[in-house]
């Protein structure tokens, strides 16, 4: 077999929203990152930094070629669907997509020799938490079918792991939120259902009003309370983990979140802050599969890998998602 590109990262779901930032990072730090994404929800436009493969996970024709052509270093995977509500609604989907999707990339890499991987995992693995702050520790009995589908795959690594040497870095997002601070990529979901892009929509008049899912939970104004880290943060952190696997390190699971939380109402007041304008709101039913309350602790990875949020105030990430939320075009390129 031919020796891999050592600077070359094969990034499943590049033309994503986390995807694409991590893309931008890679390349910044001298890597070339290509994208291996089926564009049901990445955008080509979102694929800045590198070569775009068009395929599916569950293609493994076109996965060989991809390996073959390319002969990536490593994988970051970031590939899957990430519907809360849908996976509820149509677990299968879910299974298929993220689990089945994964095996077949896992068992590419194997037959490729390619033994290293970042992978997006969540904290929807966690579950219903039993911690103020939780630690990468905490059991992981998730409560919907998206962490389900998250934690078989963590589970996966591990058996890939011991049967053939494959290393990996499992990254626990809590809630990614912001966009690029140049300005070249930001979130651009479709259908959009993450809270602070939807504020920002009621804040510039593009929707009526923003729902809050719920205001009698046990916390101090009876929201959801959710820990935000900004996007170009994350995408650091990968970096950084496929640092690590250069030198050796063996797997491990980390969380990445700001240990600190806001509630629904609190993002609500820091976007009129930010924007100056108004978020009109309308109260409705709690969102099946939603925590009360979910926070993480981020020491392992400042500690054992460096990482550092520079971006992750929350003025900063509604800042640069108002920015980016009115650029006017997303039909770049
Ligand atoms: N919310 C509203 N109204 C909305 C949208 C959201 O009140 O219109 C509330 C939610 O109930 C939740 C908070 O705002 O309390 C944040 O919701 P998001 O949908 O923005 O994000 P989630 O907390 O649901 O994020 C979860 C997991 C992530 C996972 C993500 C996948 O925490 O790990 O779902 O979409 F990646």
């Amino acid at each position: 077999m031919s020796q891999a590109a050592q600077n070359t990262i094969l990034v499943t779901g590049g033309a994503g929203y986390i995807g694409s930032h991590t893309c931008k990072a890679l390349a910044a730090a001298g890597y070339k990152p290509v994208s291996y994404d089926n564009l049901i929800y990445g955008h080509p436009w979102a694929a800045r930094w590198g070569p775009l493969e068009v395929g599916d996970l569950a293609d493994r024709n076109r996965l060989n070629a991809v390996f073959e052509r390319f002969r990536p270093a490593a994988v970051m995977h970031f590939a899957a669907y990430a519907y809360v509500g849908e996976s509820m609604n149509d677990p299968g989907k879910y299974y298929r997509n993220n689990v089945v999707g994964t095996l077949s990339l896992l068992e590419a890499m194997r037959d490729h020799d390619v033994g290293q991987i970042v992978f997006s995992s969540t904290c929807a693995t966690y579950g219903v938490p039993e911690q103020e702050l939780i630690a990468e520790d905490h059991p992981q009995r998730p409560i919907n079918p998206y962490g389900a589908s998250k934690l078989m795959v963590e589970r996966m690594l591990q058996d890939f792991g011991k049967a053939h040497g494959l290393r990996a870095i499992v990254l626990r997002y809590f809630n990614a939120a912001g966009a690029d601070p140049d300005g070249e990529i930001g979130e651009a979901h479709d259908p959009e259902t993450h809270l602070i892009p939807l504020v920002l929509d009621a804040a510039a008049g593009r929707r009526p009003a923003v729902t809050i899912f719920g205001d009698d939970y046990a916390t101090t104004d009876g929201t959801c309370i959710r820990d935000y880290i900004h996007v170009t943060d994350l995408a650091q952190a990968h970096v950084l983990g496929l640092r690590a696997l250069e030198l050796g390190a063996a797997s491990a699971a980390y969380n990445l979140g700001n240990g600190q939380g806001f509630s629904v109402r609190d993002v609500v007041a820091y976007a009129e802050r930010v924007t100056g304008r108004p978020v009109p709101t309308r109260t409705g039913a709690r969102r099946p599969g939603d925590p009360l309350r979910l926070v993480g602790s981020a020491a392992r990875i400042q500690e054992e890998l460096g990482w550092r949020p520079v971006h992750s105030d929350l003025e900063t990430i509604i800042e640069t998602a108002w920015r980016w939320s009115n650029r006017g075009d997303n039909s770049f390129g």
